[in-house]
């Protein structure tokens, strides 16, 4: 039986507190309620309908996404009608542009033709670059249902690949709004919007201008939000399916803010990079550095050994070579000019620890308290 401040969600009754919407509270006790268009942190929008639930006494099915809880609320997730309703929506959405992971049912006989015009208009070599790590898909699969009941449509917009860092696909835009909502709540960029109409509505930026042309600043938080193959990373796009990788978690090098990512590794190579969600400090949001600038790490131009500069020219050297000579050129330089004739500039790329220690060597050891830190070493 529910009571105030409860609600009874598939025959058990849950605690809510003020404001906390039907998903949430099904999230927090682990009911599955599948979504689409959600967005954690974000204002629900109730665009895209997949998290529909009966609630007793209400007309209709209820975004559960965007429904606000109240006492004595009776839900039900999973009834054959929110089945129905989700069916309906998944079919909708794979009629609608090009997903074909599984927009043909095995019976389809255009379904090589189908392939091979997308793996064309793709320019890649396999069809959907994000096959295995869609929501979509991963719905279609789990509702058993592909885009054959409804005539397909196609989307006019072309591909943009316009700039070094993110490939635009608009056919396979499901119009979620997760970018949107990324980029102008999360990020607060404001480089995003919904334009046009009706059949014709698209993600544009800048008053449909290609990114490269807009206020985007290529942080990447959409390509992360979006849920299928519409925003995906240039680079990494086509170099790995999911199942290929292993995620390793770190802590971004280029600033001093310590945003919690993971490497995406395949044979020993970052292929990608993501923001590790739900952890602070960056709960997910990367910048542009952190999320696209990884090609330095396997860079063949990379210093992997100390250098020494010899006669004007620079050779490789162990790093007990390098020690002594530093050593013995500061020990030098202070018993000829003083302690106060060095100073250490560290940077604020390195780590909390790191700082420290130089900080203590230069005060201990050289005996002076010339040490500062450069933002851009
Ligand atoms: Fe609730 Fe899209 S997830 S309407």
């Amino acid at each position: 039986m529910a009571s105030e401040n409860s609600i009874v969600i598939n025959g058990n009754q849950f605690s809510f507190a003020p404001g906390d919407t039907i998903l949430e509270v099904a999230h927090r006790n682990s009911i599955d309620i599948p979504t689409l268009c959600y967005l954690k942190g974000a204002t629900p929008t109730g665009a895209c309908r997949m998290c529909v639930v009966e609630v007793k006494g209400a007309r209709s099915l209820v975004a559960s996404c965007a429904a606000p809880t109240a006492p004595n609320m009776i839900v039900q997730t999973e009834t054959a009608k929110v089945v129905e309703a989700r069916r309906m929506v998944l079919q909708l959405l794979l009629s609608s542009g090009n997903h074909n992971c599984a927009v043909c049912g095995s019976t389809a006989d255009n379904w090589t033709e189908f392939q091979l015009k997308v793996q064309q208009a793709e320019e890649g070599t396999e069809l959907c670059p994000v096959w295995g790590d869609c929501r979509l898909q991963d719905l279609a699969f789990r509702y058993q249902v592909t885009g054959e009941r409804f005539e397909a449509t196609e989307t006019p917009y072309p591909m943009e690949t316009a700039n070094p860092f993110i490939m635009r696909d608009f056919s396979r835009c499901i119009q979620c709004g997760r970018c949107v909502q990324a980029c102008n709540e999360v990020q607060v960029n404001q480089a995003i919007n919904f334009g046009f109409r009706g059949a014709a509505t698209k993600i544009i930026a800048a008053g449909d201008r290609a990114y490269i042309n807009s206020d985007c600043v290529f942080c990447g938080e959409c390509v992360q939000a979006c849920p299928v193959g519409a925003l995906v990373e240039k680079d990494s796009r086509y170099e790995a399916r999911p199942w290929e990788t292993r995620k390793v978690r770190t802590t971004c090098s280029y600033c001093g803010v310590g945003c919690q990512l993971y490497l995406h590794v395949k044979d020993n190579q970052v292929v990608k990079v993501s923001g590790v969600e739900d952890v602070a400090p960056n709960f997910g949001s990367l910048c542009v550095k952190g999320r696209f600038g990884f090609d330095f790490i396997h860079s063949p131009d990379r210093l992997k050994t100390p250098m020494i500069k010899k006669n004007g020219s620079l050779r490789e050297a162990t790093w007990d070579e390098a020690l002594d000579l530093v050593a013995r050129k500061l020990g030098d330089i202070k018993s000829e000019h003083g302690s106060d004739s060095i100073g250490m500039l560290t940077s604020a790329r390195i780590s909390n620890e790191e700082n420290y220690i130089a900080q203590k060597f230069v005060r201990a050891v050289l005996e002076t308290n010339n040490v500062d830190h450069c933002a851009r070493l």
